[in-house]
């Protein structure tokens, strides 16, 4: 399975943060934001990824990324010229996908849950085996700021709608889609919507019409943290720094996942520890593994 990770929009609600850096690039406590969907991918078993990104902030990820042989990934990259919907990674991603099947998470997006690794890698199997699509919703209090799915009295999803003025349910769609190759061919169809965007719902309402869309849900206990605000963006900060401090266990480290998944060798982590010593980052990887 390939992957892409949209690290595009001009982040407005983050003004003038975000002036004058990506906003996947911010900080989230000790870390770019940008490496926690990455450690999701890499905990998926997902090694191919493709970063797309605007034409002035690519070289940055470039810069910070490489090509992910460090830790024992691919990652290519791709510009989109205009923030014309998420939908749209498909189309810049058509040659890279091949004849693949493909997931998609964006690059705000952070996760942290229990054996929610185990859960992605039986979704990525599950996707390379058949032709079914799936999404993850999760309980919201603010639904109308997301896609939202709507359920029948039995459980079914029956309707996905982006960003509603009245939610049929509090269950938004997190930013984190598993698709059958066919995702490309279906992404061609679809038409902007009212806000001139290829929407991810447009795709996933199509895979629902077609009984072709597995919908799972992210149960309490789990986190998926926004970021979009200045409020909730040190509010993600705060809720990794507490976890990290009391368990002494670093969350988003990819040095630490790609050792684990046997991505990389001992030496290759501690080689790319000496560079960042120095920093809470480094100092903890050769302490708990040199
Ligand atoms: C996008 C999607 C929305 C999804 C959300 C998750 O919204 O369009 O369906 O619920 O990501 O973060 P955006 O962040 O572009 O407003």
């Amino acid at each position: 399975m390939k992957s892409i990770l949209l690290a595009g929009g001009t982040g407005s609600r983050l003004f003038p943060v975000t002036l004058g850096v990506s906003k996947q690039l911010l900080p989230v406590y000790d870390k770019p934001m940008v490496y926690y969907p990455l450690s999701v991918l890499m905990l998926a078993g997902i090694r191919e990824i493709l970063l797309i990104s605007t034409p002035e902030d690519i070289k940055q990820y470039e810069r910070l990324l490489g090509d992910g042989s460090q830790w024992g990934i691919t990652i290519l990259y791709k510009i989109q010229p205009e923030p014309k919907g998420l939908a749209e990674a498909f189309l810049l991603g058509e040659e890279f996908i091949g004849q693949d099947s493909v997931c998609l998470i964006l690059g705000d997006n952070i996760f942290y849950g229990l054996d929610f690794s185990s859960q992605l890698e039986a979704v990525v199997e599950r996707t390379h085996m058949g032709a079914q699509a799936t999404i993850f919703g999760y309980s919201v209090k603010d639904p109308q700021r997301y896609g939202v799915i709507e359920f029948d009295e039995t459980g079914k999803a029956i309707s996905i709608s982006e960003k509603p003025e009245t939610p049929k349910s509090d269950q938004a769609v997190v930013g984190l889609y598993f698709y059958p190759n066919e995702v490309v061919a279906i992404a061609k169809t679809i038409q902007p919507s009212a806000r001139g965007e290829l929407e991810i719902s447009s795709v996933n309402q199509h895979f629902l019409k077609e009984g072709k869309l597995q919908v799972e849900t992210l149960d309490r206990g789990f986190a998926w943290l926004d970021t979009g605000t200045h409020e909730s963006l040190l509010e993600a900060g705060q809720f990794i720094e507490t976890i990290e401090k009391r368990q002494g266990l670093k969350i988003g480290c990819l040095e630490e996942v790609a050792y684990e998944k046997g991505y990389i060798t001992k030496v290759q982590l501690l080689e790319n520890a000496q560079s960042l010593q120095g920093s809470s980052y480094g100092d903890y990887l050769i302490a708990r593994y040199g």
